[in-house]
């Protein structure tokens, strides 16, 4: 299977990944022919890109780290919890450390954790695959930096949980296209607060796990809200937290932008170190994402485009690439594999959205 952007879309083409609606449901699962309402509808929604197979792509596979059962119970999980609490009712503590213990088990279960595969969000579905996004990515940061089980617990919960006080704050505000005005801003910047009051209620939520909620969007150089606390004065889980929300929003389309590549939003993080983020923990954070996933259509400064089949953690910047450079009708030819750890002159000039 290979990534491409919706426009390219064209009837008849096989989707590789089962896209889910706002409520969790299958809108389109795996295997189904594209048709042309099926696409229109595809960009409706607001997802941007998803995943297809083809003959000579069907070998190449990508493997969601978290198995999609655990992911889909934790989105319904986070769902449910924002909607009792908006309905003043109080959080099911025990399912939130279910669904985390289940997420943690699947990363623990991996010996070296690469994250390869975007998940394909609705921009309506964005709040709760966010909250899972950034639970998954700060764990991975957290065993990274060699937490142990309970820590990991406390950690995936605070980070589940990290936005929960944007429950509080009207959607037309959350989701407006266009600047916000200033108390518009300042209401957004009382979700950290807001979200940090409702979790404190309960006894069983670790207090570092409702520091979480509460410092998420502090900033190493102190530009943050809403303490204005710098550096270590920052709590770790936090400072955590911190890089997976801003990596998993910027890779995300909204309605209000585009969404970066994964490459692009590594890119931000680095040159970010030591300003907004904890340099070392960026450091941690890079060497299990893959700029490059697998199935990313890339050209080469030789000129030839082809697709992602494989990242070696120790060189992920240099992936083994499957070349396709001649096209008769709509069929590629499968020329050759290269590894670019190898081919130190060839490097990767331009993500494509589609093979051209
Ligand atoms: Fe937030």
């Amino acid at each position: 299977m290979f990534r491409i952007n919706v426009n390219f879309l064209k009837p008849g083409m096989t989707l590789a990944k089962t896209i889910y609606g706002n409520d969790g449901q299958v809108l389109l699962s795996t295997g189904v022919n594209l048709k042309q309402t099926y696409i229109e509808k595809l960009k409706k929604i607001g997802i941007s890109s998803l995943y297809i197979d083809t003959k000579e792509t069907a070998d190449i596979v990508i493997e969601d780290i978290i198995c999609e059962q655990n992911r889909f119970e934790a989105k319904n999980i986070i769902r449910e919890t924002m909607n009792n609490v908006y309905k003043g009712r109080v959080i099911e503590t025990q399912e939130i450390f279910n669904a985390v213990g289940h997420i943690l088990d699947d990363l623990l279960g991996n010996k070296d954790i690469m994250l390869n595969l975007s998940d394909i969000k609705a921009v309506d579905d964005y709040t709760f695959a966010h909250s899972v996004n950034v639970c998954v990515l700060s764990l991975v940061i957290g065993i990274a930096m060699g937490y142990n089980r309970e820590r990991l617990e406390k950690l995936g919960v605070g980070a589940v949980l990290h936005d929960i006080g944007k429950i509080a704050i009207p959607i037309d505000i959350l989701n407006k296209p266009g600047k916000l005005t200033d108390t518009e801003y300042k209401m957004i910047q009382e979700h950290p607060r807001l979200g940090y009051e409702i979790v404190k209620k309960h006894s069983s939520i670790s207090s570092l796990s409702a520091m979480v909620v509460l410092t998420h969007h502090e900033r190493y150089d102190g530009g943050g809200y809403p303490l204005g606390k710098k550096g270590e004065e920052i709590y770790e889980f936090s400072r955590i937290v911190a890089i997976a929300d801003v990596y998993d929003a910027l890779t995300s389309d909204r309605v209000y932008k585009k969404k970066a590549m994964p490459h692009e939003a590594i890119e931000y993080l680095i040159a970010m170190g030591n300003i907004q983020f904890d340099g070392n923990i960026v450091n941690k954070f890079i060497q299990h994402v893959a700029p490059y996933p697998i199935g990313t259509i890339v050209r080469l400064n030789t000129g030839i485009q082809g697709i992602v089949v494989a990242v070696d953690k120790n060189y992920p910047n240099r992936p083994i690439i499957r070349c396709f450079w001649n096209k008769k009708g709509d069929t590629y030819l499968n020329e050759a594999e290269i590894n670019l750890a190898h081919l130190p002159a060839i490097k990767i000039s331009e993500v494509l959205e589609n093979l051209e």
